[in-house]
């Protein structure tokens, strides 16, 4: 059985999605045994829901060596659901290959410190993109810049909005998140 840990700072409709494919057998053979937030965020409570174990570490200064802390040493696949803080070269040098993240854009584009949320979607509707999607990728110390794992993407239409990207993505991720975390565990 596979350790998953997720990090979160939303709504956490994507560990919803992990931890719904877990229970469908969708994602085989792991379980996720604990989910950090780093503010009070929705995503806690669906941890609860769900009896899995959650801690809050509020984000700022000791972040990375708190979460450093609780993190359990068999660990074996750390999931970034979400997750706005920056974690730390040391940490990420730590746990290499074991942690991922999913990102709202075609990355290499439209990625980077301040390329999250809403601002995402708002750089590409302004560039004029005839494509977004999502993206997995292994997470390093350069924001963002970690290895491909999966990417989708879809057309943007002549009536898309941020806000319609923003449900579009969020579709894609869904479908690419659990398939991602399959083939980091070696499942398939
Ligand atoms: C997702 O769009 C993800 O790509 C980004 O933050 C959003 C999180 O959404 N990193 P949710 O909290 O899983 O609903």
């Amino acid at each position: 059985m596979k350790n998953i840990v997720v990090l979160v700072s939303g709504s956490g409709t994507n560990l919803q999605r992990i931890i719904d494919t877990i229970e469908a057998g969708e994602i085989q053979n792991a379980k996720v045994n604990l989910v950090v937030a780093d503010r009070e965020c929705f995503g806690l409570e669906r941890a609860k829901n769900h009896k899995i174990e959650s801690i809050l570490i509020p984000r700022g200064k000791d972040f990375n060596s708190e979460l450093a802390k609780v993190i359990p040493q068999n660990t074996d696949l750390i999931v970034l659901a979400g997750f706005l803080s920056i974690l730390k070269s040391e940490f990420c040098e730590n746990w290499n290959g074991k942690i991922i993240n999913i990102h709202p854009a075609l990355l290499p584009k439209f990625g980077g410190k301040g390329m999250w949320g809403m601002n995402v979607h708002n750089a590409v509707i302004e560039a004029k993109e005839v494509e977004s999607g999502a993206t997995v990728h292994f997470v390093t110390s350069g924001i963002d810049e970690g290895e491909a794992i999966l990417q989708k993407s879809f057309e943007v239409t002549a009536d898309d909005t941020p806000e319609t990207l923003a449900q579009k993505v969020h579709q894609i991720e869904y479908e690419i998140f659990p398939i991602a975390i399959n083939k980091v565990l070696g499942n398939k």
